[in-house]
């Protein structure tokens, strides 16, 4: 006996407050492997005498439709999506312990699964495939983990998954622009919130690939800031990071300009530092170098310009060694970029005989961003001018043959740029 089925659901509708739901957005393995975007639906890959692909999805229904709108079905669905066959949702029970017979090795999502009710599903079903066909055909031995060879597809992105993702990037830029058009002393955090997702919806973006920082002044020493209530303030920097989701791909950028369209010294100081440490990194983005060497290269820029700040004393190697630039550059230069803006795969590679993961090189068709950053907070060792001042520079890049494309550029990132474009406010 060989073989081995998978089973994958994917996410649930979310209740938000009494009967009224969270948007629906598909589970993202589910997706990259069906295109079905309906909740309450299951994919099944049989690799066995024959390979099959079996969705169970919601089936038709006249009165139900008429609220919550069309279903596909499972024969529609079938035909459409070309699935080798599709049951109704309500048929998981009788159908997958008949389909787990007779294969050795059982796939489940179980590293990303979020519902402890999936492995009960899973468990009840192997039970039942041994009890009722007493064995008579043998069933699953062998669990297996699906995720991880799951991460390792979708970090890599073809040519389709590219240009989804260059369009994603591209509304993005066009958010950025709109929202430091629109930026002025006086306005809100949540007005600027608000132009980015006209433009994303505008241009056909289903929505943000997660909740848009806007952060005032101070605001954007916190990392996870959501856009608030906050007045900008003449003399304070905004620091902007949101990104749309198209067709099931995210952007991830960040922008960061003066809420008065002019950067004072201290800020022009501390945001070429920023955008010195993004160049040194993105050079550093090529099959040539491993996942570590952009940061690696992010944090000597930054060190560096810390020191020539007087933010810093010391050299510069004490500093790396020692990490104290952590106080004012506590994160990492990126992350993968695809279907999550916080993206599958792994940043190392298998552990080599001694224990040890090296970082992995980086391929064509990888996805990552480029996010070097300096927040500085209100201390007494720190010059004033410095207060309040939080910078973060991000973009997106693919990884090519020879180095990397940026394909979030649509949004200028020079400060005689940004300058420009600011002064073209309406
Ligand atoms: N927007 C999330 C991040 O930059 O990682
Ligand atoms: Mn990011
Ligand atoms: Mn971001």
């Amino acid at each position: 006996m060989g073989g081995g089925i998978a089973i994958l659901p994917t996410g649930p509708e979310v209740s938000r407050n009494r009967d009224n739901h969270y948007a629906f957005r598909y589970d993202s393995d589910f997706f990259y492997l069906t295109g079905f975007t309906e909740a309450n639906a299951w994919l099944v890959l049989i690799a066995g005498e024959t390979d099959r692909s079996i969705l169970f999805c919601e089936p038709k229904d006249a009165l139900m439709e008429t609220w919550t709108g069309k279903r596909w079905g499972p024969t529609a669905a079938a035909e459409h999506f070309e699935f080798d066959q599709a049951f109704a949702v309500n048929e998981l029970d009788t159908q997958i312990p008949l389909l787990m017979t007779g294969l050795k090795n059982l796939f489940a999502n179980t590293s990303r699964s979020r519902s402890p009710q999936y492995l009960t599903q899973l468990h009840g079903w192997l039970s039942t495939a041994r009890t009722t066909l007493r064995g008579t055909r043998a069933t699953p031995t062998q669990w297996l983990d699906i995720g991880e060879p799951l991460s390792e597809m979708r970090l890599v992105k073809d040519a389709h998954e590219l240009d989804t993702m260059r369009r994603a990037a591209a509304i993005s830029a066009l958010g950025h622009i709109r929202a430091m058009q629109t930026a002025q002393p006086g306005r809100h955090e949540y007005e600027l919130e608000a132009e980015l997702l006209y433009v994303f919806r505008k241009n056909g973006a289903q929505s943000v690939a997660y909740d848009s920082i806007v952060a005032a002044g101070g605001n954007a020493c916190t990392l996870h800031y959501r856009a608030g209530n906050t007045v900008m303030r003449d003399g304070d920097l905004v620091l902007i990071d949101a990104g749309c989701e198209l067709d099931g791909y995210a952007s991830d950028i960040t922008r960061t300009f003066p809420a008065n369209g002019r950067f004072s010294a201290a800020q022009c100081a501390l945001y070429e530092i920023v955008l010195a440490a993004q160049r040194a990194a993105t050079a550093c983005v090529s099959p040539a170098h491993h996942w570590n060497a952009a940061h690696e290269a992010a944090v000597r820029v930054l060190t560096q310009g810390l020191l020539d700040e007087k933010l810093l004393t010391g050299s510069l190697e004490k500093n790396i060694e020692t990490e104290s630039f952590k106080r004012f550059y506590m994160h990492r230069t990126g992350h993968w970029l695809g279907m999550d803006v916080h993206d599958v795969g792994d940043y190392r590679t298998p552990p080599a005989d001694s224990g040890e993961r090296a970082w992995r090189a980086l391929s064509p068709g990888m996805v990552l961003t480029i996010e070097p950053g300096l927040y500085v907070t209100p201390a007494p060792d720190v010059p004033e001018i410095f207060w309040n001042i939080g910078i973060r520079i991000e973009d997106d890049a693919v990884v090519t043959q020879h180095g990397c494309e940026l394909i979030s550029r649509g949004v200028p990132v020079e400060i005689r740029d940004i300058e420009g474009l600011m002064q073209q406010s309406d």
